[in-house]
């Protein structure tokens, strides 16, 4: 299936970047990217993919090296001469404006002609609605983007890297929000886009096997080096497993220490404990009817649209809703800032909105401390700092409390906002909506074992994840939903991938 060797079209040459002061976040790369190939670019969180990527779209310069297009060297000075080389990228973050449609952001700046006159939209909206074609279920074009979720935010930042009718295509963790068979249609889609279109594709992901079945090339970076550079017909799973677990005996000693958190006081226990959601509706969900005791994970899952994340919106009090919600208890009222002073919060994988890029790291991961204790007593700055740090090494956070979270890794901005949610202490109902967007699979199963210890500790979690093997780790029962109900209930041991995929297609069959 792979193209024969033919001469590179990109060959990257000795790359090195180092961010001031001294950190080293690409040493010495050296690599060949070739026309009609997939390479999937796998490594842990911080070890430089998107460094790498934004030196290939000329986001940033390289501190040495070269980079040589069609066997001439090349200085890409800025994005526009990654543009002019025919070099697109769908970026981890999503730079796309939220109040222009998914049409206008296609064509961002350069937007319409002029007709008799007056300026026409037709042409972005034409482009957009013939490449939407090959997207599965790709917003409409008139949609606000600020509307979308992160999947639907993802398959519009797909069309506007396709209307640029790239050479090279780097797809930088572009389908880590989307579902199980909505990430194996857009992996057939990049394989044909290379095979058939003959374009370089380079595919950035979390997710081992997709990049195995998916790509021609493993190529694998650890803490900023080449560590793996292979055809992937030749390469296990155990072999890039391996290389993403560098760091993996110290993070399992971190994720034990964290096991063993003290428990803070555990008032919550008896009768009346738990959430229980009483006719809850909204936009997108009926009527529903839950509830989950402390000491349990409750999943929803189910296919785009199904209603899990409005839900979840509504439980934290995000969105306007009817119906009640119990907490302990008590009657929750309708303001998020009151559920949150009740340790009722929310933590999803959209990380551009949830977090303060231009605070510190120690200020993100105090946020929801500081708010809810300010009101409780007068909070001490070195208390704040002495937790700050303490998250920062049970979670496993590379990066310092002091620096700003922008210059993260994305992976690491995740682990922030997982954390200041579970560092919080009990009583906790924890709300999370694919919490592990971006994560590496060493941090996945690091905050899984957090996750648990929390819910054995005696809080509550009720999570939706777009990846069904994370609810089949972590929950004990999943609601399956579908438009907005609940058409199956699940229980441990009966949860497992394949059991969840077919409770969604089974739901799916019946809808149409
Ligand atoms: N602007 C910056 N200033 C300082 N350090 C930075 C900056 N940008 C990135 N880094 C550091 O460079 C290293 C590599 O980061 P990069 O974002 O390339 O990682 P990544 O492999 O994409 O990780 P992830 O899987 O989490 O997205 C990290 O240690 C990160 O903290
Ligand atoms: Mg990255």
């Amino acid at each position: 299936m792979s193209a024969a060797p033919t001469a590179p079209l990109l060959r990257i040459v000795d790359v090195g970047k180092v961010y001031p002061p001294n950190v080293r976040a690409l040493n010495g790369i050296t690599l060949d990217i070739r026309a009609g190939e997939v390479t999937a670019l796998l490594g842990a969180n911080g070890a430089g993919k998107s460094t790498l990527a934004r030196i290939l779209t000329g986001v940033e310069r390289p501190t040495s090296g070269t980079l040589h297009l069609d066997g001439r060297p090349i200085e890409l000075a800025d994005t526009r001469d990654a543009h002019r080389h025919g070099i697109a990228c769908i970026y981890q973050e999503l730079p796309l404006l939220p109040n222009l449609s998914a049409a206008e952001n296609i064509t961002l700046g350069h937007t319409g002609r002029p007709f008799l006159g007056l300026w026409s939209p037709q042409p972005s909206r034409r482009v957009y609605a013939e490449l939407a074609k090959e997207i599965p279920d790709a917003p409409p074009p008139d949609v606000l983007v600020g509307q979308l979720s992160v999947a639907q935010r993802q398959k519009v930042a797909f069309i506007r890297a396709l209307a640029a009718h790239p050479r090279l295509l780097i797809v930088d963790e572009g389908t880590s929000s989307l579902s199980l068979s909505e990430r194996q249609e857009m992996q057939s889609l990049l394989r044909s886009l290379a095979h058939a279109r003959g374009i370089a594709v380079i595919y950035i992901t979390h997710f081992i096997d997709d990049a195995l079945s998916c790509s021609d090339r493993i190529v694998a970076l650890l803490d900023g080096k080449l560590a793996l550079d292979r055809p992937s017909a030749d390469t296990a799973r155990a072999d890039v497993l391996h290389i993403l677990g560098g760091g993996a005996a110290a993070a399992t000693a971190r994720a034990e220490a964290a096991a063993r958190v003290k428990p803070v006081e555990r008032k919550t226990a008896g009768s009346g404990a738990g959430l229980t959601v009483t006719n809850l509706a909204c936009s997108g969900v009926a009527p529903l009817s839950f509830s989950t005791g402390v000491g349990e994970c409750l999943g929803l899952y189910g296919p785009p649209g199904c209603g899990a994340t409005e839900a979840l919106r509504a439980v934290a009090g995000l969105s306007p809703h009817s119906g009640r919600v119990d907490w302990n208890g008590e009657v929750l009222p309708s303001a998020m800032a009151q559920r949150v002073l009740r340790n009722v919060v929310y933590c999803n994988g959209d990380r551009a909105k949830n977090l303060i890029l231009s605070w510190t790291v120690a200020g993100n991961i105090n946020l929801l401390y500081l708010f809810r204790q300010a009101l409780l007593s007068i909070p001490s700055a070195a208390a704040a700092r002495a937790r700050a740090a303490d998250v920062v090494s049970r979670f496993a956070i590379k990066g310092t409390p002091n620096e700003a979270i922008r210059n993260l890794s994305g992976g690491n901005q995740q682990r922030v906002a997982v954390a200041r949610t579970v560092s919080l202490g009990l009583p906790l109902l924890l709300i999370g909506d694919d919490l592990t967007r971006g994560v590496d699979i060493v941090g996945r199963s690091h905050i899984h074992g957090l996750l648990r210890a929390a819910a054995g500790q005696g809080a509550a979690i009720l999570l939706y994840s777009s990846d069904p093997e994370e609810i089949a780790n972590l929950c004990d029962r999943v609601l399956v939903l579908r438009d907005g109900h609940i058409v199956d209930v699940m229980r441990r041991p009966n949860i497992s991938v394949p059991s969840l995929e077919a409770a969604v297609q089974v739901g799916r069959r019946a809808h149409a």
